[in-house]
């Protein structure tokens, strides 16, 4: 817990705040000097990426309580509206090749980058298609199948903006993030461009991970019990995860025009795990539910109020 090796703490602290600075001053070199992917670091071959892609896919269809297929024809003309892609706008171009009109990419971070590698995952993702469905993909390039040639801004968009936030309205008929919102600077404002984003009758769906994303010691939840001045300090241009539990999600969400449809748990940590960190948590975490401090992650289906 936080103060209980006061040498290791300060050393990690005082180097996390100097990188911290980097990160504010230069984030694109940040990210390139980090190797951020948006997925995590670990190595992984253009098949598996594809393949992740692919079930996220699969994900947003049974959200939706639809098979793929269905998801396939429900898509159709639908104008998609994508937070945090990461470095490479995979699922744009999935959304795209299954007849979506248009993909909009926000992100806070310049993360995408037409490297080998990536160039090898947007191949993968080829590979997967065949007929109608690969022939739409190749379209979303601005020379038709020529990945080198970039995508077409009018099928794919990629905006790098303040905070992440789209500045759209009403022009979103689906919102998806996938390993995001956990990593928002400002989750009410957040809320509120998805709101404004969405077109009447819109959906968004948002899978969000609250794990500590390596940034533990010996128990999974004592990354929250560092107080929120210091780790703001130490963290708050870098993008790490922001720590809000499930009561700040629902608190944000109220004070726009979204209702949710769907909020459940991903995984549960065991009770022994939230017991041992709860006394040395600060004063904005312990007034959690026990049960929310639990989630070691959850699914967010929204939808736009028709009142809004
Ligand atoms: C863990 S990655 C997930 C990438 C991708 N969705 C995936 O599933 O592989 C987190 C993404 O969120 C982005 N991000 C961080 N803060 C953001 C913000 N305030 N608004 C939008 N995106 C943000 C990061 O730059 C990165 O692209």
């Amino acid at each position: 817990m936080f103060g209980k090796s006061p040498l290791r703490h300060t050393v990690r602290a005082l180097r996390a705040i100097a990188t911290n600075q980097v990160a504010r001053l230069s984030p694109g070199m940040y990210v390139s000097l980090t190797g951020e992917t948006g997925r995590g670091r670990d190595a992984a071959s253009a098949q598996e990426v594809a393949g992740y892609f692919r079930t996220c896919f699969d994900d947003y269809a049974a959200k939706l309580g639809m098979s793929p297929e269905a998801f396939s024809i429900w898509l159709r003309d639908k104008r998609i509206l994508e937070y945090g892609p990461g470095d490479v706008p995979a699922m744009g171009l999935l959304l795209l090749a299954h007849g979506a009109r248009s993909v909009v990419c926000v992100d806070r971070f310049p993360l995408i980058r037409l490297s080998p590698e990536n160039r090898a995952i947007i191949a993968a993702v080829l590979a997967g298609l065949d007929g109608e469905l690969l022939q739409r993909a190749q379209a979303a390039f601005s020379v038709p199948g020529n990945i080198d040639s970039g995508f077409a801004p009018d099928r794919l968009r990629y905006a790098v903006r303040p905070n992440g936030l789209s500045g759209e309205r009403g022009t979103a008929d689906l919102i998806i993030s996938r390993a995001v919102l956990e990593h928002v600077n400002d989750l009410p404002a957040t809320f509120k461009d998805m709101s404004d984003a969405l077109a009447p009758g819109g959906i968004a769906i948002h899978q969000v991970d609250l794990k500590s994303h390596g940034l533990h010691e010996a128990n999974p939840l004592d990354f929250l019990t560092w107080p929120a001045w210091l780790w703001h300090f130490m963290y708050s241009h870098k993008g790490v995860p922001n720590r809000e539990r499930p009561g700040a999600y629902r608190q944000a969400i109220a004070g726009t025009g979204l209702e949710i449809l769907e909020m459940t748990p991903t995984a549960l940590y065991p009770g022994e795990v939230v017991t041992a960190v709860q006394p040395h948590l600060p004063h904005r975490f312990r007034t959690e539910r026990n049960d929310d401090l639990a989630w070691q992650g959850f699914w967010l289906r929204l939808r736009r109020r028709s009142d809004a």
